[in-house]
């Protein structure tokens, strides 16, 4: 055959495949969210997420320095709340001394250049399980939980993270949270919004890690969280959230929603981050342990497919792992 064309050329040697690729993952993308518990010394695993912990503040300490020092730049903080502390108003979410902001204070102390990400969401407080505040007829309410997402925004900032990710999903949150941040002089603080955020079982090991799950009962977050049927719907969420104040933006699930993620870049040309969840951590796991996948390329793939998607960083479980791998291959 004579053919003027033959793509395969440029695929032939690692050198020109090394030229030519157009998307490298670097652990510098890579943020790592950890689940923060009471106590000290605890190291709680997490069924359905092998190798991810629910973590004292002691031992969280040590796994923030693990991440500084591999070079990720930023860790974002889940709490798992005491039932006790729970209830129907979620006023453990903006206690000054609760947990998260004790946390806050102590990794900025030890680790002052690491990036704190707060969530700002009431499930882990609410004795429902619900981002928000109901009524009597189990009806999410926007405004009043916004009041209370606001003070729990400002209590983060006062303990001093870096960034508070509103995960919730009401409207108006973003627009109030950065007026009460100014108000208050916070004005370094940035908002990464979760504004693209999807109505989704892949959320089910993250509920158990929390211990939402069983709260929540068999309650759904469909008044909220967007319908896994809509791609322009997002975009009109993020174009809210960056109006409103949004410095980041975010889209979640991760790899089931590429399409999103790749349409929010393409319409905004924003910071746009994305979560590879814990379900989809949770199926990667699993497939790897019964050896039915390659764990490690597995995973670079996925997150490689986040960077051509047009993601700037990823919130991912195997941060960490990841971070491993890329620095072997340095
Ligand atoms: C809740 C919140 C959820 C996650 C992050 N923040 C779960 C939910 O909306 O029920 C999910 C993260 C994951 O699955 O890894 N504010």
């Amino acid at each position: 055959m004579t053919l003027k064309k033959r793509p395969r050329r440029i695929r032939n040697n690692p050198f020109s495949r090394s030229l030519v690729r157009e998307n490298r993952l670097m652990i510098e993308d890579l943020i790592y969210p950890i689940f923060v518990t009471e106590g000290q010394n605890i190291k709680q695993p997490i069924l359905s997420m092998p190798g991810i912990f629910r973590l004292s503040i002691d031992n969280l300490i040590q796994e923030a320095k693990e991440c500084y020092e591999l070079g990720i730049q930023a860790i974002a903080l889940f709490p798992v709340i005491d039932k006790q502390l729970k209830s129907e108003d979620a006023s453990e979410a903006f206690n000054d001394h609760g947990l998260i902001p004790r946390a806050i204070k102590e990794l900025k102390k030890q680790l002052p250049n690491l990036g704190i990400i707060s969530d700002v969401a009431l499930d882990p407080y609410t004795s429902h399980g619900q981002d928000g505040l109901i009524d009597s007829n189990n009806k999410i309410l926007n405004d009043e939980t916004v009041e209370v997402l606001v003070k729990q925004a400002l209590s983060h900032a006062r303990a001093g993270c870096d960034v508070v990710a509103p995960s919730d999903m009401m409207d108006g949150r973003v627009a109030k949270i950065r007026e009460a941040l100014e108000e208050h002089k916070f004005i370094d603080i940035k908002i990464l919004a979760y504004s693209a955020k999807y109505a989704s079982s892949f959320y089910g090991p993250f509920r158990e890690a929390i211990g939402s799950s069983v709260s929540l009962g068999s309650a759904s977050k469909e008044t909220y969280q967007m319908d896994p049927a809509n791609g322009d719907e997002a975009l009109h969420e993020v174009q809210l959230d960056i109006d409103e104040g949004a410095d980041f933006v975010m889209v979640k699930p991760g790899m089931p929603y590429l399409d999103i993620v790749f349409r929010v870049k393409e319409a905004f040309s924003k910071p746009t981050f994305v979560y590879q969840v814990s379900g989809e951590y949770a199926m990667i796991k699993a497939a790897s342990e019964k050896k039915w996948l390659d764990e490690d390329k597995i995973i670079m793939e996925s997150l490689l497919a986040f960077k051509r998607a047009g993601a700037d960083a990823i919130l991912t479980y195997f941060a960490i792992q990841a971070a491993r791998i890329l620095q072997q291959h340095r």
